[in-house]
């Protein structure tokens, strides 16, 4: 960019002053307005608009106006017309002496109209792009503006431009973030949990319940019953909601690595250890804690844990100054937590704790009744996003749906119809799109008898509603033997 004439020490330092104040200011509305001010004090100008392009519509249109009347902002926008489209031909600052006299506007009504004599107008500009522009004028004075002054607006205008890119992106940015944050609630608004059984009723119904309160809640259930999805649920239908949700798997994970995961560390503290770094407990902070797969966790970490559930406390590995968090914490769990407590290897105290309200996901055999809307949903689902022009399910598939026993729960019915979706080469979807086992397959050599047996039974018991007593008598064995044999696989 070439400078008509280099500027004053003064201007200079008031450029640097006005630079450091517009860049101060991060939204789109007060930043406008701070520029058409500064612009209109520094040039001592009568009038002044300021003019921007609209990033969805594409137009210029005025955005700022001083002094100048609501009804002759129309008429003003006919001479910024041509102003706009001077400074679009050549790229060059316009600057009038006197505008009646300036064979660039002589015969443009609004000029006329107003009296303009003095005008000076810069482009705004982003890497090159025209955005808009800045326009003062006075119809008092003739030689109102110089050429030092253009100087001096133009450099300015440079300032301005960079700012109003930055606060377009902060807004563009602020706007994103609140429609991602909303799109997560709804997500996890309970729409999004399906179930009509009663049981999945009481479930939610409780959810509803305690979900602006800040008491721990303990899911537990089989894997893939959804309990991840009920911990959510809590937290967006909660007071915490605008807080984060923080979710840590706590299985599989060495000692030290999980500890430094909750509760972050001080640099050095162990081999690895290369910088500070802030634990979930405080990436949580005025949110939500969920504890995946608690029962994994080790007695040291259990003992740390407590101390957060009771004084709101934590401590970063190596260091010995405590940090105070407000944490509202949710775990989960698929072993039965009781049974780890009185095997020794939970501490009952945290128990507890964590389990003051105690929520008990039902696997999917034990809620059948809510398997053709949770296919139907996932049908909907996969069919939209594969974009194939499946029209239904055929009624046998939904019989084979209906007696299967699900052993990975809602998560392999979601798989299994995704994966139908996908195989099925009709309009329909039938059972051999399904590739779920539909009976016990005794000439597959992979299985060890064990396998059949525990088929077998499973079976059966999914044919009597998990009712054991019944299963016991239809498979010729004591119910004690069932239990038995039950807990056993369970393992
Ligand atoms: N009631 C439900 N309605 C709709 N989708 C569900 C429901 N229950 C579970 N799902 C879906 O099933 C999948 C598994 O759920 P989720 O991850 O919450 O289970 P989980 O109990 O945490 O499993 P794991 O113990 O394996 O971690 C997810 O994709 C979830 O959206
Ligand atoms: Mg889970």
């Amino acid at each position: 960019m070439e400078y008509p004439l280099p500027m004053e020490k003064n201007h200079l330092d008031a450029l640097l002053a006005i630079s450091q104040e517009i860049n101060s200011i991060q939204k789109i509305d007060p930043l406008l307005t701070t520029v058409m001010d500064r612009a209109m004090q520094a040039l001592q100008a009568e009038r002044g608009f300021l003019i921007l392009r609209d990033s969805d519509s594409g137009d210029m249109a005025v955005k700022i106006a001083r002094n100048i009347s609501d009804e002759s902002i129309k008429d003003t926008t006919e001479i910024s017309t041509s102003v706009v489209q001077s400074i679009l031909k050549n790229g060059q600052p316009v600057l009038t002496h006197d505008a009646q006299e300036d064979p660039r506007f002589k015969g443009s009504e609004s000029v006329v109209f107003h009296g303009i004599l003095s005008v000076a107008c810069v482009p705004l500009r982003i890497k090159e792009q025209l955005i808009g522009c800045i326009y003062v004028d006075s119809r008092s004075q003739r030689r109102m503006f110089t050429q030092e002054s253009l100087a001096f607006l133009t450099a300015f205008a440079n300032q301005a431009a960079i700012a109003i890119e930055n606060a377009q992106l902060y807004e563009k940015l602020r706007a994103e973030n609140i429609r991602l944050k909303k799109e997560v609630r709804e997500k996890f608004r309970f729409e999004g949990i399906i179930g009509q059984s009663s049981k999945m009723r009481q479930i939610l119904d409780i959810v509803e319940r305690i979900s602006d309160s800040d008491v721990s809640v303990l899911i537990q259930g089989e894997s893939g019953t959804g309990k991840e999805l009920i911990a959510r649920a809590i937290h967006y239908n909660g007071s915490r909601k605008e807080g984060p949700f923080v979710a840590q798997y706590c299985g599989a994970l060495t000692e030290t690595l999980l500890e430094s995961e909750l509760f972050g560390h001080k640099k050095g503290s162990f081999t690895g250890a290369a910088e500070d770094k802030k634990g979930l407990f405080e990436a949580a902070d005025n949110g939500t804690f969920f504890l995946d797969e608690i029962g994994d966790i080790s007695p040291n970490i259990q003992t740390k844990l407590l101390r957060v559930l009771q004084e709101g406390e934590i401590k970063r590995v190596g260091e010995t100054q405590t940090r105070r968090v407000d944490v509202r914490i949710i775990s989960a769990s698929n072993k039965d937590l009781a049974h780890e407590v009185k095997k020794g290897l939970f501490r009952e105290d945290l128990y507890y704790r964590l389990n003051v309200i105690s929520i008990h996901m039902p696997p999917l055999r034990e809620r059948k009744e809510d398997i053709p809307l949770l296919t139907q949903h996932f049908f909907e689902k996969y069919c939209h996003t594969s974009g194939k022009p499946i029209e239904r399910i055929a009624s046998k598939t939904m019989d084979t749906l209906l007696t299967y026993h699900w052993p990975g729960n809602v998560r392999e019915l979601e798989n299994t119809i995704e994966r139908a979706i996908v195989l099925a080469r009709g309009s329909t979807i039938r059972s051999e799109d399904l590739h779920i086992p539909k009976s016990i397959d005794y000439t597959n050599e992979a299985q060890t008898l064990r396998d059949v047996e525990r088929n077998f039974v499973l079976k059966v018991l999914d044919e009597c509603d998990g009712n054991k007593t019944k299963a016991a008598k239809r498979l010729g064995v004591s119910l004690r033997w069932l239990h038995y044999r039950l807990r056993e696989w369970e393992q």
